[in-house]
């Protein structure tokens, strides 16, 4: 299929959850019509696409149909197979972001690794299968340390603070003993993310940063743009640019960073897709990150993120979500709902960007 899609084409959306229903909601502005192939009945974005395919991600005949109905195919989270990704291009249908950067995304190990190797700054780590290996890399990663699953993690889920060298076998049973890495505390002042995208011509672009403020490993209020120096900006421009151009990436990228109150950022995580950190520019910039994202995939240009305003992002999570009446009676506060059920403890239902001019 020669890029750019021209309206009227459809994308392949993998995942049916809130950042797929905002994507399909952005394609539809631009004349695009989405396809969502996730497990779940009712999906948050199956509502708004024009087909959903319900079946697991590696259901031969469901990446069939999805290939037949896709002029490309993407994701709205990070832990697609592998094998998936393979089928639906030896199905003949391209997928952005490409393999490399779900690989890399997909283990805390590889994704350090890679980022070191990027000129990236982390903090120090190893890869961990045993108790031993935990008291072996103490050493050199010192006290506390965070012990946590090198696959599927989010929302600080399968991590453990390692105070003394006695806890170890401990924390590593507490994250089910599965293969592990091991990060030094990383010191920060704040935690700050940038929004990146990168389109098929290799055009990149970047939002200015954002402050995150996490409750319990789960992000609670973003601040956007971050107070910070123009030097900062660039820093964080310049590792984004160093990720995105080794990855021969496509789409939209979310980094999570550690301020570390110097000028040094270290790069805490990468999140090949839209980030619930880039929810304000939805309410902030010219082109949000959603719109961004399917330009890139679509080969469109890429659009422009100059913020009008300043935004604070806040998550409603689950009970939350009731008090959607006197969020939309007020006139500063700008609703996003997800179209979920059940609002259980905990659970992303919407957010509210509050918008202030710069
Ligand atoms: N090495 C670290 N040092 C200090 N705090 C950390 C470290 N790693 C993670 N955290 C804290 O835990 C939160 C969740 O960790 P993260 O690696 O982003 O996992 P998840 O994939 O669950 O988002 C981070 O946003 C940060 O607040
Ligand atoms: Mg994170």
């Amino acid at each position: 299929m020669p890029f750019p899609l021209p309206p009227g084409s459809t994308i392949g959306i993998l995942g049916g959850g809130q950042l797929g229903r905002m994507l399909a909601l952005s394609a539809a502005r631009l004349g695009l019509d989405v396809v969502i192939l996730t497990p779940d009945e009712g999906s948050p974005a199956s509502r708004v696409s024009r087909e959903t395919i319900v079946a697991a991600y590696d259901d031969p005949d469901a990446l069939a149909r999805l290939a037949a109905l896709a002029d490309v195919v993407t994701y709205e989270f990070e832990n697609v197979p592998a094998a998936t990704v393979e089928t639906l291009n030896r199905l003949g249908v391209p997928t952005a972001p490409g393999p490399l950067a779900l690989a890399v995304a997909q283990d805390r190990v590889e994704e350090k690794t890679f980022l070191n190797a990027a000129n990236a700054p982390t903090v120090a780590f190893a890869p961990i299968d045993s108790a031993a290996d935990i008291e072996a890399a103490l050493p050199r990663v010192g006290l506390p340390a965070l012990l946590k699953t090198r696959r599927e993690g989010y929302d600080g889920k399968g991590q453990a603070w390692i105070r003394d060298a006695s806890e170890a076998a401990g924390a590593l049973t507490s994250v089910g003993g599965v293969a592990s890495i091991l990060e030094a505390r990383a010191a920060f002042v704040r935690e700050l993310s940038i929004i990146a995208a990168r389109g098929r011509d290799g055009q990149t672009a970047f939002y200015p940063l954002s402050e995150n403020v996490h409750e319990g490993g789960v992000l609670r209020t973003t601040y956007a743009p971050a107070k910070v120096t123009p030097a900062l900006q660039a820093e964080a421009e310049r590792i984004a640019g160093e990720v995105l151009g080794r990855l021969d990436y496509v789409g939209v990228m979310g980094i999570e960073l550690f301020d570390l109150g110097d000028g040094t950022l270290l790069v805490n995580e990468i999140a090949p897709r839209v980030h619930n950190t880039g929810h304000w520019t939805q309410d902030g910039c010219e082109v949000d990150q959603f719109e961004q994202h399917i330009r890139a995939v679509a080969g469109w240009p890429l659009g422009d993120t100059t913020p009008a305003v300043s935004v604070e992002m806040t998550n409603l999570l689950g009970d939350e979500v009731l008090d959607w009446a006197a969020l939309a009676a007020d006139p500063a506060a700008r609703l996003h709902l997800y179209g979920k059920g059940e609002p259980r403890p905990g659970r992303k239902m919407g957010h509210v960007n509050r918008v202030k001019r710069l």
